[in-house]
């Protein structure tokens, strides 16, 4: 991140975005101001009864209303804490080169806030709609008493959790606008500009949390593990899916079951698979569990199974080489039943971002991919 900031943050690269002339033509062409799935109130029929334009100017003042808090929020809640860490006042030992970069996303924030009120001022005088006034305080004032419930004697510590928080997440907005037709350019520019300069924040923000959990004592990092996503020492995601489901059948009762996969993102470093769990099924009549069966492997099959049935029926005629992208658990499931299902598959093109992985598998499948037989059933019945 140091490295590139000069060269790739937005506030030192990126161009002013403007809606210019193009704005009315690209309105008239039916492009919208945001959109309308991420309205929540877009589909109640008191909306949907209003004329175009009113639900147009709905959808305006729903983009208004999320580039002003945006902007207060970058500044008021980012930057309260980034600050923090910038001048070595956040209770968190860190080096100079953290407090660097720690300032070069204040400076981000700031733009940010910048040019998100820049394009609401633009957009409305080019419109004619205004912005309705917005209130930010109350937003903050419950975040600041969520935090005082939870650390009453370390606010700050709060501040600094809250960002870590906010800024290793990344929201539906950032990821969905950018590449929406249907939304004005400028829209989109601002969004992707924005998306682009959290990349960098999400890396240093996981990596400082490292360092703050370090430094915490026993007490204060139970507290803070009550408070905190499932996320461990490492910094690594951790998630538990459970994921009930249902087959229904025309000769027979349909078959429930639930498949609970849990996954940590830093199990293939430690030479674990990535994700592991169980699947059940269900007696129809009586609801009991009737099968208790290991999951990793079973979602594997299932995830490799769905790829060469697509292949079987909407692949290529003839083929004979496959590339993996990514070389553990699934690209070992892709490969033995590709192998079983398409004999003339004779080349694999392997690719990891950890090369080992990638030649570990080119190890096990070296000329012609191994073919193992079908595994053992796995499940234990009762
Ligand atoms: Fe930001
Ligand atoms: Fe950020």
């Amino acid at each position: 991140m140091t490295r590139d900031w000069y060269e790739r943050a937005g506030v030192r690269t990126g161009p002013r975005r403007r809606p210019g002339a193009g704005l009315r033509d690209e309105l008239d062409a039916g492009r919208l101001y945001f959109p309308p799935d991420l309205v929540p109130y877009h589909d109640h029929p008191l909306v949907q009864a209003l004329p175009a334009r009113r639900r147009d100017e709905l959808l305006a003042r729903h983009l208004f209303h999320y580039l002003t808090f945006t902007a207060h929020f970058e500044t008021r809640v980012v930057n309260r804490a980034t600050e923090r860490i910038a001048g070595g006042r956040g209770g968190v030992e860190t080096g100079t080169d953290v407090r660097l970069d720690a300032y070069r996303i204040y400076c981000d924030e700031g733009y940010h806030s910048l040019y998100s009120l820049d394009v609401v001022d633009q957009i409305s005088t080019a419109t004619g709609i205004a912005p309705l006034p917005y209130a930010f305080d109350p937003f903050l004032r419950r975040l600041d008493a969520t935090g005082a419930r939870a650390f009453p004697e370390s606010p700050v510590l709060a501040q600094l959790l809250q960002v870590v928080v906010f800024e290793t997440l990344i929201t539906g907005i950032l990821s969905d606008i950018p590449p929406d037709d249907r939304v004005l350019t400028v829209v989109r520019d601002i969004v992707r500009d924005h998306a682009r300069d959290e990349g960098w924040h999400h890396a240093f923000f996981s990596r400082f949390f490292r360092e703050l959990w370090a430094q915490q004592s026993a007490a204060d990092r139970a507290r803070i593990a009550r408070c905190a996503p499932a996320r461990h020492v490492e910094g690594a995601a951790c998630r538990s899916l459970a994921m009930p489901g249902a087959v229904e059948s025309d000769d027979g009762p349909a078959a429930f079951g639930l498949k609970l996969i849990n996954a940590a993102t830093s199990n293939p470093g430690h030479g674990h698979e990535r994700a592991g769990g169980v699947a059940f099924l269900f007696d129809p009549e009586t609801a009991r569990p009737r099968v208790l069966a290991e999951a990793g492997w079973l979602s594997a099959a299932r995830t490799a199974a769905y790829t060469v049935v697509s292949l079987t029926h909407l692949g290529p005629r003839r083929w004979d080489a496959m590339t993996l992208v990514g070389c553990g658990t699934l690209a070992r499931a892709h490969i033995d039943l590709a192998a079983r299902a398409f004999p003339g598959l004779a080349r694999l093109h392997l690719h990891d971002l950890a090369p080992p992985r990638a030649e570990a598998l080119a190890d096990r499948d070296r000329d012609p991919p191994t073919i193992p037989p079908p595994p053992a059933p796995a499940s234990a019945r009762g």
